[in-house]
């Protein structure tokens, strides 16, 4: 008991309660082989009003980085302006969802891929609608969750039937 008190006592101390980055060690920090400098391509991206972006704050620009809570958010462009861009993402305050407007340098956002699929999806939703009327064969374009697998025979040879079984029960006094 005395023991756990003073690992308590200890880490309570070590802990530093304060600071606008505290516990950011790992968020922010560069990964693995992704050190050193920040590729070109970075500043060449163009963004826009309306974009999609995902904020991923990257700690060796401290300039225009995200407060940690949004970090990995995904947001939309409402301003650009020359080395930053302001966002709009979401936050979760008590039981409700605001919208909170961030500014950031474009080094801690990137182009998010969430929309993608969506985008891919009506483009060859379309061409299907384009065939349906050319052709009259209706297929429909709802998606279905991928369904149990058909069934198939199993070979017995060199895989002989196990019967599987409860271990008996054994009294120990
Ligand atoms: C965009 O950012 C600039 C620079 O901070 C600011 O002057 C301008 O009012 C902003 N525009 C909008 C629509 O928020």
């Amino acid at each position: 008991m005395l023991v756990l008190f003073l690992t308590a006592a200890i880490l309570r101390k070590m802990t530093n309660g304060k600071g606008y980055r505290r516990g950011t060690r790992y968020m922010f920090s560069r990964k693995f082989r992704q050190r050193g400098p920040i590729h070109l391509s970075t500043y060449l991206h163009v963004y826009k009003r309306g974009d999609i972006v995902d904020v991923k704050g990257t700690g060796t620009i401290q300039k225009g980085m995200p407060y940690k809570v949004y970090h990995g958010r995904t947001g939309r462009i409402f301003n650009v302006t020359n080395h930053a861009v302001g966002v709009i993402v979401n936050k979760r305050v008590g039981n409700h969802i605001k919208p909170k407007r961030i500014n950031l340098r474009v080094e801690h956002v990137k182009h998010s891929r969430s929309r993608e699929d969506f985008l891919k999806r009506v483009k060859k939703n379309d061409e299907l609608k384009k065939q349906h009327k050319e052709t009259g064969v209706y297929k429909i374009l709802k998606r279905e969750p991928t369904g149990p697998r058909p069934g198939h025979m199993v070979s017995s040879t060199n895989n002989v039937p196990q019967l599987v079984e409860p271990i008996p029960y054994e009294f120990i006094a």
